[in-house]
């Protein structure tokens, strides 16, 4: 998993982790206490793979949220959608009620397009939120959808 979050993060267009963030960082992220993570291999090596957790503590944990990072050599061939769909019934199985985004880059379309293709809304747009690599900064949405 560690290669791929490296990659992801040193590209600056889908997450606030510095290209830098180290590797602790990453694994309490993706593998901390109380996170539920899943990965897809292709013969025995990780390819892509996804963090699910509750939203918010307490009275906002009846809402999931989650985080995907694909190998970029293995993009547009469907890992992505396949790991959002078996984020979305873990979700429903573990009794969530929704599902939210909270930081959704505007400028990242391969997301944007699949979440919209899965159902999610943009229900709020957060102006220049994101120091982008390249484009400087951009907007984020919060996507949200109901299970
Ligand atoms: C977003 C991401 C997980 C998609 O993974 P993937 O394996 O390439 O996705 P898929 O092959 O399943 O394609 C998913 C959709 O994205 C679209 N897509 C793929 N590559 C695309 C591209 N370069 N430009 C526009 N759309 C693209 C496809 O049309 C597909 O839509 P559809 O299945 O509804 O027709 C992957 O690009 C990624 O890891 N990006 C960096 C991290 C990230 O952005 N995570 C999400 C943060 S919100």
């Amino acid at each position: 998993m560690w290669p791929i979050f490296r990659t992801v993060v040193g590209r600056g267009d889908a997450y606030v982790f510095a290209a830098d963030t180290p590797r602790e960082d990453a694994r309490e992220y993706f593998l901390g206490v109380g996170v539920a993570s899943f990965v897809a291999e292709i013969d025995g090596a990780i390819v892509g793979f996804y963090k699910l957790i509750a939203n918010q503590r307490d009275r906002g944990s009846h809402v999931a949220n989650a985080s995907f990072m694909v190998d970029p050599t293995q993009r547009g061939k469907g890992i992505g959608r396949q790991l959002a769909l078996h984020c979305l019934a873990e979700a429903r199985e573990r009794g969530y009620v929704a599902m939210q985004f909270n930081f959704v880059v505007a400028s990242n379309q391969p997301a944007v397009r699949l979440w919209k293709n899965l159902g999610f809304a943009i229900v709020g747009t957060l102006p220049k939120v994101f120091r982008h690599r390249d484009l400087g900064d951009v907007d984020a949405y919060v996507m949200y959808r109901e299970l």
